[in-house]
């Protein structure tokens, strides 16, 4: 008997510290650390402090620093993105514009401009930190860090959420591309914005 009260009396307690806890937990979570901060975007924020993966790419590491699914933006997207030496994007297209700032490092760009039933030998654009690129809509490119450090670069695209049609290589017909969408990093915040609007 004794043991059971003092034992329910400090349980709840317990139970109350918990709660608390958890209450303050889920504040601080939703407000600083939300993977889908929609509406809750605080107007300026610590690059260093924000999340970022490589979203089982190897060799890259990806931040979003203002995006769609993940933050509401309606007409532009930013990424921060760094590629060790030896990574790459997959061969892919997008109907969205697209610009880089090569922050640090460098690599090569490799671009399809010709415009037959699939991408065809790329040409080749060398690209250098303080250099700035832009892919064309819908041709198939691939960016490569082909330096010996690693390659940064800040992405601006259209239109998002981007939608990625990928290719196996260059000879790969347009129309046997694979759509990935949403794509990685969109993967978690557009499932749960689906969930939302049910
Ligand atoms: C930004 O975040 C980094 C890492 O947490 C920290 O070292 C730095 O002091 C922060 N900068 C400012 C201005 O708060
Ligand atoms: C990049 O170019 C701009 C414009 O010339 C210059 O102000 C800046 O210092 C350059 N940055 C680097 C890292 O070279």
């Amino acid at each position: 008997m004794i043991l059971l009260s003092v034992g329910s009396s400090s349980s709840s307690q317990i139970t109350a510290i918990f709660s608390v806890t958890l209450l303050l937990f889920y504040f601080s979570e939703a407000t600083l650390r939300s993977p889908c901060p929609i509406d809750g975007l605080p107007i300026v924020r610590n690059i260093s402090e924000l999340p970022q993966d490589s979203y089982g790419i190897p060799g890259l590491t990806h931040m979003t620093v203002a995006g769609s699914v993940l933050h509401g933006m309606k007409e532009v997207e930013i990424w921060l993105q760094t590629f060790a030496p030896g990574a790459a994007t997959p061969i892919h297209r997008h109907s969205c514009e697209e610009v880089f700032v090569v922050l640090k490092g460098s690599g090569t760009l490799y671009l399809a401009e010709t415009h037959g039933s699939f991408p065809g030998k790329p040409v080749e654009f060398p690209i250098f930190a303080n250099s700035t690129l832009h892919v064309p809509i819908n041709d198939a490119h691939q960016v490569k860090n082909t330096g010996n450090e690693d390659l940064q670069v800040l992405v601006t695209i259209s239109r998002p959420p981007i939608k990625i049609f990928t290719y196996d290589d260059w000879f790969m017909p347009h129309t046997a591309a694979k759509l990935k969408f949403p794509f990685f990093w969109d993967e978690q915040c557009f499932q749960e914005s689906q969930k939302d609007e049910l």
